[in-house]
């Protein structure tokens, strides 16, 4: 979830703990309702870059007859390190071909922006769909 905030019995001043790649670029307007969020450049970046997942992974993320669901993946079932292997070397599956993206710049100069928004959406702090800006 977002920053969290932590006071150990008073002996140490409260603390703002960034725990979540996407800890910072959301805004929301009623805390708790990813309808009313915004997000900044740097995660729409992400969100920009998902738009190469879609045609697998449907186009919420949440899986098509020809790839599993991106959410329930980084809602627990795989970590940042295996996902960014995955993303720039791909594999071959039970499901079928995840092709490799290392080549392609739109994906991997971006990839930390695109695990934040998915790990947002897995952790259903962002609605599916185009979400607006609110750093401009
Ligand atoms: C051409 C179809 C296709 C596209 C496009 C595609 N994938 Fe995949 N992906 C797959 C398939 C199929 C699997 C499942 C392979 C298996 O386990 O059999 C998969 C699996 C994955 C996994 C699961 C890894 C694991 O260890 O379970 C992740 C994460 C993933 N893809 C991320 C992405 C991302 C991010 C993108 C966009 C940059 C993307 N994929 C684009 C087909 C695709």
């Amino acid at each position: 979830m977002a920053a969290v905030v932590c006071a150990f019995g008073g002996l140490a001043a409260p603390a703002v703990v960034a725990e979540e790649p996407y800890d910072g670029h959301i805004q929301c307007e009623t805390e708790g309702d990813p309808k009313t969020c915004r997000i900044d450049l740097w995660l729409t970046r992400g969100y920009r870059a998902f738009s190469q997942c879609q045609v697998c992974h449907g186009l919420d993320g949440t899986g098509s007859t020809i790839g599993p669901s991106l959410l329930e993946k980084l809602g627990g079932e795989i970590g940042r390190a295996r996902f960014m292997e995955v993303v720039a070397n791909g594999y071959q599956g039970q499901i079928g071909v995840m092709p490799p993206w290392k080549e392609n710049p739109n994906v991997m100069r971006y990839v930390d922006q695109l695990y934040a928004y998915l790990k947002a959406r897995a952790d259903k702090v962002l609605p599916a769909g185009k979400i607006k800006r609110y750093d401009r």
